[in-house]
């Protein structure tokens, strides 16, 4: 009975089972199913018992409230994902693989952020302080105003925060910090929690904004920022491939701003620095246009990006032909895969496809559809597209095209980029002004009829 209390959580989601198992149903990772002490285990006692709280103010929503009063790092991309500046009082949490940048990041917005006159402070728990000097050398950072401290005593940590009162505080990372009221390893989802949750209250507490570092773990002995991320008011990802130098931040979830706005990196050797034109690094150098290449005119979060979307199709000797996808959901591929069979009665069965969206970029909207439609057509039949033109639009299972937002957005960005012409779903706004050669179309026969002559 003395396990009675023990629950099993997993380090990936957090969610609680009853009992241990290889997999959790939840999330479905592996081998990530922790034993967990909780942690408190004071059952029985109520909050309306001998001793009553305070009964709290309530107000109306009409209550006016002055703006957020925010801070700009000038950092145009990182201020973007944030909402439009760094906002008092709350905290965000930056996820992303071991090695991507994250450190990098940080260390140059702290720099920024203490430029701009915010106290700031960067507390390591994983690197020494000198390890930390060193990389600000290399980022040529030596003499911004950041108070750098090595440790990850949360006891400790709070102590010399609550008595500083620093405007901004920097946690990298959340994994390492261990707080001594709970039992178990650093690392654990049970310290993870309450260090991230103590940190917050900080923030809460004394006004200052708190950014915690949380790695994204694979094999589950540590446990993952996702089990952080609903205590936090703003969620970051920072992605890319290894091999690429680019690397996105993207909002999934802002208390202050819109979610799924991304800012673009690239990783230079002097840290990383802004990509203010995106669309340009995302289309390859466009020479004379190949077969299995379409430039997709997307938008992520509110801005505009052209994308280059790759296909090579393939026979194949095997029985079961390989799909495989770089930055599209495999899902949608196959999906679209099965539109182009039953509706067009384009075949890919014996031929191996890949799909690839260039520069590392993940996408996810539908929007892409007909894009990848084209890149995949053009690859089978060994046609190249038009030059110099741009598509996007959802594919519905019955084969028919879906007008997608933001259609003018889209058409002035490709006019931008010197695009002469698009291809879009019929419907929607018309896009008159962008000065495009804009064909519309009601359903992907029409399209594969249009640009292939009649499949
Ligand atoms: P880092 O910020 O330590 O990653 P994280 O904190 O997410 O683990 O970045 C590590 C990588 O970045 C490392 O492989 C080296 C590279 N890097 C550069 O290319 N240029 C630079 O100026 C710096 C500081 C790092
Ligand atoms: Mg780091």
């Amino acid at each position: 009975m003395a396990r009675a209390n023990t629950s099993y959580t997993c380090t990936e989601c957090g969610a609680v089972h009853s009992k241990w198992s290889g997999q959790c149903d939840a999330c479905g990772a592996w081998n990530s199913i922790t034993e967990e002490t909780p942690l408190s285990a004071a059952a029985g006692t109520q909050s309306l018992g001998a001793s009553r709280g305070r009964t709290i103010t309530l107000t109306d929503l009409s209550a006016r409230e002055a703006p957020l009063p925010r801070t700009q790092s000038g950092l145009a991309e990182l201020d973007r994902v944030l909402g439009g500046g760094l906002v008092p009082a709350s905290a965000i949490l930056v996820g992303g693989d071991p090695g991507i940048g994250k450190s990098t990041l940080l260390l140059q917005a702290a720099a920024h952020f203490a430029a701009r006159g915010l106290k700031t402070f960067y507390i390591s728990g994983e690197e020494a302080a000198a390890q930390v000097r060193m990389r600000a050398d290399r980022l040529g950072l030596s003499d911004a105003p950041v108070q750098l401290a090595a440790e990850t005593v949360l006891r400790d940590i709070l102590t010399t925060l609550d008595a500083e009162r620093p405007d901004l505080v920097i946690v990298d990372s959340i994994q390492t910090m261990w707080s001594d009221s709970v039992g178990s390893a650093p690392g654990s989802v049970s310290q993870v929690r309450a260090a991230a949750h103590e940190l917050t209250a900080f923030a809460k507490r004394r006004g200052s904004a708190v950014i915690l570092v949380g790695h994204v773990t694979k094999d589950g002995q540590i446990a993952g920022p996702r089990v952080v991320e609903h205590m936090v008011d703003t969620v970051l990802y920072f992605e890319g491939e290894r091999g690429h130098q680019f690397r996105i931040l993207r909002a999934v979830k802002n208390r202050f701003g819109p979610a799924d706005e991304i800012g673009v990196f690239e990783m230079t050797g002097r840290g990383l620095s802004e990509v203010a034109n995106p669309s340009a690094l995302f289309l390859s150098d466009r020479g004379t246009p190949a077969p299995g290449s379409a430039v997709f005119a997307g938008i992520e979060g509110t801005r505009p990006v052209l994308v280059e979307i790759q296909a090579l199709v393939a026979p194949t000797p095997q029985s079961q032909p390989r799909r495989s996808v770089v930055g599209w959901d495999g899902g949608r591929l196959a999906m679209i895969l099965a539109v182009l069979e039953a509706r067009c009665g384009i075949p890919f069965t014996g031929l191996d496809v890949y799909l690839n969206v260039a520069g590392g970029l993940k996408i996810g909207a539908p929007a892409a559809d007909l894009a990848v439609a084209a890149a995949l057509l053009s690859a089978r039949e060994d046609t190249a597209l038009p030059a110099e033109c741009v598509v996007f639009g959802e594919i519905s299972l019955s084969g028919a095209l879906r007008p997608v937002g933001q259609a003018e957005n889209r058409l002035k960005e490709a006019a931008k980029l010197g695009f002469s012409s698009a291809i879009a779903p019929a419907g929607g706004k018309p896009g008159g002004e962008s000065g495009l050669k804009v064909t519309r179309m009601t359903d992907l026969t029409a399209f594969v009829g249009e640009i292939f002559g009649a499949g």
